[in-house]
């Protein structure tokens, strides 16, 4: 133990067919394309239509596209952790059913909930397994079916989010590359600012609940939006300051892709050149746990062996961190 690193070895991307484009959802609330582009930085979000698809959907479009890429032989999969705030079901797991639709015969797995942070926990929960020697092919992927949980009648949220997903495999490697360090956070005091309001055991889903709209997103995003760059800000910088780095060293970062101007504005608080910010918000909007590896996925070409590459994420709970790993094809 301790020699193991745990790599990245593919990556993919998967969003629905379906598209609202900010001019779409004009007619739906009162809002404008000019408002959403110049408030957030998004242009359209993919939406799944089809009634009959749910989450597992996208983590299976997603590893198909993996497997397609790579090669992987679904088989050899001993484990699938899927992030994700819009499961399937309350249970059983979307990991559970999305590897039986696969057909990952050999894996086990299960769901993390850490809303737009998820990826980070996942893919940090993953490594461990992969470093202890205990696995030796992981499935990480983030999965979330916003459209699901949005209230397309009120316009501070219905314009942010999307559909979609992205998937990386994790194996063990004696090199040097590979995930290299971590810092997780999380605060349950920040829930009153982000949550669903029923649906839970708190308040069980009943006729009240669902006339008075509580099962979808509520968010108050002044609020959000301030602790989401301080939490992503301080995150990096302390995940530097443990590996003895400097911002300079930093190849890419690869925010979470919830508003163009928290992006920005945490790398201008940690002095990060933009163009070294990888960033796709606007095709997708906010697809919570899917916004990372759908950013892995869409830049991976531009990613060279040795990059040294800051990954960050803020969300409901709240949960934050920041995750450094050095690119490893
Ligand atoms: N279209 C047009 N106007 C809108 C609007 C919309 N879709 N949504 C809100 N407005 C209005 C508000 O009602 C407000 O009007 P008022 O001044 O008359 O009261 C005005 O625009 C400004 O609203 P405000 O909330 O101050 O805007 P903002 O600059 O804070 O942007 C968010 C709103 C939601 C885009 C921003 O707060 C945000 O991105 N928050 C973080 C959200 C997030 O990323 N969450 C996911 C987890 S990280």
């Amino acid at each position: 133990m301790g020699d193991i690193k745990a790599v990245i070895t593919g990556v993919a991307g998967f969003v629905p067919e379906g598209i609202i484009t900010n001019k779409d959802l004009e007619k739906m609330v009162e809002t404008s394309d000019e408002w959403i582009h110049s408030r957030t930085g998004i242009k359209q979000r993919h939406i799944e239509k089809d009634p009959n698809k749910a989450c597992s959907d996208l983590v299976v479009g997603a590893v198909q596209n993996l497997i397609n890429k790579t090669g992987l032989d679904i088989l050899d999969v001993e484990m699938i952790i899927v992030a994700t705030v819009t499961a399937d079901y309350p249970f059983p797991d979307t990991a559970n059913i999305a590897a039986s639709k696969l057909g990952a015969k050999n894996a086990f797995g299960y769901d993390i909930n850490a809303a737009c942070s998820g990826f980070l926990y996942a893919l940090t929960t993953a490594s461990k397994f992969i470093e202890t020697g205990t696995y030796k092919k992981i499935l990480v992927v983030g999965a979330d079916q916003m459209s699901s949980i949005l209230n397309y009648e009120d316009r501070t949220t219905c314009i942010l989010f999307g559909d979609g997903a992205g998937a990386v495999l994790l194996e063990p490697s004696e090199g040097p590359h590979g995930i290299q360090d971590a810092i997780l956070r999380a605060d349950g005091a920040g829930a009153e600012f982000l949550h669903m309001k029923a649906g839970g055991s708190m308040s069980p889903a009943t006729v009240d609940t669902v006339n008075a709209r509580q099962h979808f997103v509520y968010q108050e995003g002044k609020v959000v939006f301030k602790a989401a760059i301080k939490g992503m800000s301080e995150s990096i910088s302390d995940l530097l300051a443990q590996n003895n780095l400097s911002k300079d060293d930093i190849d890419w970062m690869i925010p979470h892709q919830a508003n163009k101007r928290i992006i920005y504005g945490v790398a201008d608080f940690i002095g990060f050149p933009h163009e070294k910010v990888l960033v796709n918000i606007e095709n997708y909007g906010n697809t919570t746990a899917g916004t990372i590896p759908l950013c892995l996925s869409d830049f991976e070409g531009q990613f060279k062996k040795g990059d040294k590459i800051i990954l960050t994420a803020f969300g409901g709970g709240f949960t934050w961190g920041a995750i450094l790993l050095e690119w490893n094809y």
